[in-house]
């Protein structure tokens, strides 16, 4: 089988058991604080654990797309090195609800992989867990109980907290687990060492292909274990290690998800998989995170300096300096295996295919700058490395290594291999200590502690009536109290609400709750995974009252100008530039709205203004918003609806329409959008490669945007002596401005000659040179150096001091004729650094011209005489 039908064989067996089949959730998580990447199947569906959402259907199954690159679960630094590991990866799993446990689990997995797959049962070993006193948890002699009817006694081992007790971060839902690990030796092999003993031991070929969780608690804050109220089944099978097995290979990397990376990898470097073992773990790192980086930018989140963003540019960088030290690439190569990639998954994951282009352009400029630091951050340390051996010292300084790595990027590692080249270190001690300060630096910035909820009355989902009204009747099912940089907030959960919380790019609404003549303040609204977060400074007296929740309409109104906009805005661009255009990045903000989308050129003023009036066109057509509420994803879909990449949205969507304007959207919108007014565009930028930004204003800011350049117009106008036509009057000051200037110089230059006439004359023949020493008026050093130049030019045997206050500081220059310097040994250096003193200041230069200087004026016609006697004693 290959990987596509192997995927197949999977979705269709849980079909079968009346399993629901669902998409893969984003890779990139957008609004749970705890977690930057999907890192298991499960994290989509945390909040049906928790109690706090009702599922849909009580069983699952899926492929979901994971990232295991930061927080609890990161396998970053073991892939490439070994043959098992990624960054990202699929998870294959199957959930229960609340429905069937452990004994359906248990029945399903061995069937699937005995029967559906033909694997060996004695080759499968499953463990289960041993309990925990210190957690007050039982053995798992359920499970045991059940293996016992498939597997023989030997092939069950009893397994620790750690690898039998499945927790998705430092709290969340979790519970015992239990694994079923192969063992792919060769008959050799396993009569010489018993599978037993090497389960769980990282060997190669003895690996967890599945891990079927079964989920009884959540983990609390203070690290409290609370029984849920309904037991669940989570698991979770390396769809990449599945394919290893299914295909008979020993490594992922032999699979047909990967060869075709790694055969591209060999092509376009010359080298040979399997030629030496720094390559082939180079080529794997490669093969690997291409996938990685491919699949964020396909889910919208590109190389950026923070947050996810960053984790992606890191591991991007990985993959850059593997290329480049171990497969000698010093230009970009990565963003080459794109189409092989998408070749591979592009069935599976159709997003990869739609953005292609912008995937490989950004992976190509990002590689590109990347390899630029490598190269700035290479010089740098030859210069530190040079210094170093100078003083005959071998181990450079660990502040030095951390500035490298902190400002330029440049890997530790790399580092490391260089100064080990040269028979050098750096001090470790050092560097951890940079290292550690700059976290607790950003830890001090980001930290933020969440408390325990305080609940008030069962959970439910929150009922948002904000489409309809601005005010309505709430009352508070639970609340907490954060604390972030010292500032205590409370965070609260209505059972419902007209409070609009930030999504999509739409920041959230604020305003009030009002209870027995108590105004309580609500700054903010945010989503946590579902959960709708009103932001208040203060709690109210009595919480458990029931409140009027109250929308401030001002800025509400603004924002729903800027999102309808922002829509329109989308459209515009589409008709204008291409079909190409998508959405990558979107802020509706009450005062001004910031657009992201891919396109691969700046857009030139034309096309702006095309662009721009045809947005208030529509604006002027006053076109009716068409609201569609929980229709079918399909039905959408055949709408034509815009929808976003890397957004999850359920099977039930919104539809939000203005004329030809159709997009999945969850926002507030106006009625029609004659409302907003006026739309004025006032820049636009890049991001990154192949994505441009546009900033814009609507009604009321969009008018003081124009009132405001208006009046700085009249400005210049009055300025102007007010004439009708001000560009020609600017056109006009330019020109005269461009005459003076150059009447200046002319007059600068007449000043020059006579002050070199003036000067030659001061020359006096002494010791078969011609002296001159002379304080001058110039404008400045330039001057006085052409002056000096063409002095010596005209002069034969030339002895030249010249001082000048120029602008209340002292300069001094010394020229000599090259035979001056040749002949008797003279130096301009010497000369200068002798008199400079008196001016109290220093110079230098070579030894037929020097300068200097000074803050001290006063000091200059001392300098010039010094100058005299040292040529006089020549
Ligand atoms: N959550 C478990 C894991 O990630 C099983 O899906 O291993």
């Amino acid at each position: 089988m290959n990987s596509v039908e192997i995927r197949q064989c999977f979705l269709d067996f849980f079909r079968q058991k009346e399993h629901r089949i669902v998409d893969s959730a984003p890779m990139v998580i957008k609004h749970d604080p705890t977690l930057m990447f999907t890192n298991a199947g499960m994290n989509q569906f945390k909040d049906i654990f928790l109690g706090n959402e009702k599922p849909a259907w009580k069983r699952v199954a899926n492929a979901q797309k994971c990232l295991r690159v930061s927080g609890k679960h990161n396998d970053l630094e073991e892939v490439g090195h070994d043959t098992y590991h990624h960054t990202m990866f699929e998870m294959l799993g199957n959930w229960s609800f609340g429905d069937y446990f452990k004994k359906e689990a248990i029945e399903w997995a061995y069937e699937f992989l005995t029967r559906l797959v033909q694997i060996h049962p004695g080759r499968l070993y499953a463990t289960v867990f041993e309990g925990s006193q210190e957690e007050h948890l039982e053995k798992d002699l359920e499970s045991y109980e059940l293996w016992k009817e498939y597997l023989p006694v030997e092939q069950i081992l009893f397994g620790t907290r750690k690898d039998n007790f499945w927790e998705m971060g430092d709290s969340g839902p979790c519970g015992p687990c239990s694994e079923i690990h192969i063992d792919l030796r060769n008959d050799d092999e396993r009569k010489k060492t018993a599978g037993h003993l090497l389960v769980n031991k990282d060997h190669p070929e003895v690996i967890e292909i599945w891990n079927l969780v079964f989920i009884e608690y959540n983990r609390r804050k203070d690290g409290a274990l609370e029984p849920l109220p309904r037991k669940h089944v989570d698991t979770g099978m390396g769809f990449e290690r599945l394919c290893m097995v299914a295909q008979n290979r020993r490594s992922n990397y032999d699979t047909d998800i990967f060869r075709p990376l790694i055969d591209e990898i060999a092509y376009l470097t010359s080298i040979k998989y399997g030629q030496g073992r720094e390559s082939d773990t180079a080529m794997r790192v490669i093969a690997d995170h291409v996938r990685a980086i491919a699949f964020a930018i396909a889910d919208g989140q590109l190389p950026s300096n923070t947050k996810a963003g960053y984790v992606i540019r890191r591991i991007l960088r990985r993959a850059v300096r593997y290329s480049y030290t171990f497969l000698k690439q010093s230009e970009p190569m990565i963003f080459r295996l794109v189409p092989a990639l998408v070749k591979v998954m592009g069935e599976a994951y159709p997003d990869l295919h739609k953005q292609q282009a912008l995937i490989q352009n950004v992976i190509r400029e990002e590689e590109a700058s990347f390899l630029k630091t490598l190269g700035t951050g290479l010089r740098l340390l030859e210069q530190i490395m040079d210094r170093a051996a100078k003083e005959n010292n071998r181990t450079i300084s660990g502040k030095m290594v951390f500035e490298l790595y902190d400002t330029c990027g440049f890997p530790l590692d790399l580092t490391e291999l260089i100064l080990r080249e040269r028979n050098m270190t750096f001090n470790l001690d050092e560097f951890h200590k940079e290292m550690d300060e700059q976290k607790k630096r950003s830890k001090h910035a980001a930290t933020v502690e969440t408390g325990e909820w305080i609940d008030l009355r069962p959970m439910k989902t929150t009922v948002f009536v904000g489409y309809e009204t601005l005010t309505a009747q709430a009352q508070i099912l639970r609340y907490r109290q954060v604390r972030s940089r010292d500032e205590i907030l409370y965070q609260l959960v209505l059972d419902q609400t007209p409070f609009y919380a930030e999504a999509g790019g739409q920041m959230g609404d604020s305003g009030f709750l009002l209870a027995g003549g108590e105004k309580t303040e609500i700054i903010d609204t945010r989503q946590e995974n579902n959960q709708v977060l009103h932001l208040t400074k203060n709690l109210p007296a009595n919480p458990a009252a029931v409140f009027t929740a109250t929308v401030d309409s001002h800025r509400r109104i603004m924002t729903a100008n800027n999102h309808s906009a922002t829509h329109l805005l989308h459209f515009a661009l589409r008709e204008v530039l291409g079909k190409h255009v998508e959405q990558k990045g979107s802020l509706v903000h009450p005062d001004y709205l910031r657009f992201d989308f891919s396109h691969f050129q700046k857009i030139n003023d034309n096309e702006l203004s095309t662009i721009e009036a045809l947005v208030n066109r529509l604006i002027r057509d006053n076109l009716v918003l068409d609201e569609k509420r929980q229709i079918p994803m399909e039905e959408a879909k055949r709408m034509g609806a815009l929808s976003l990449f890397g957004e999850k949205y359920g099977e039930q969507v919104r539809v939000v329409s203005f004329g030809k304007s159709v997009e999945l959207c969850g926002g507030t919108h106006v009625q029609a959008t004659g409302q907003i007014g006026l739309f004025k565009i006032i820049s636009e930028s890049a991001v990154a490669a192949g994505v441009r930004r546009i900033e814009a204003l609507t009604s009321q800011k969009a008018e003081q945007y124009i009132n405001e350049k208006l009046g700085q117009l009249r400005t210049i106008q009055m300025m102007l002596k007010n004439p009708s036509d001000p560009v020609s009057g600017v056109e006009r000051l330019m020109k005269e401005n461009a005459e003076l200037e150059k009447r200046i110089g002319d007059l600068q230059n007449e000043a020059l000659q006579k002050i070199r006439n003036e000067i030659s004359e001061k020359a006096e023949w002494m010791h078969n040179m011609n002296v001159i020493t002379a304080l001058v008026q110039v404008d400045s050093a330039d001057r006085l150096r052409d002056l000096s130049f063409q002095l010596k030019n005209k002069i034969e045997n030339l002895y030249l001091v010249l001082g000048s206050n120029i602008k209340g500081k002292a300069h001094l220059s010394v020229m000599l004729s090259d035979n001056l310097v040749s002949d008797r040994q003279l130096n301009a250096v010497d000369i200068i650094r002798k008199i400079s003193p008196v001016i109290n200041g220093g110079g230098g230069g070579q030894p037929f011209f020097a300068t200097a200087g000074g803050k001290n004026p006063g000091g200059l016609e001392k300098a010039l005489a010094m100058a005299r006697k040292i040529a006089g004693e020549a």
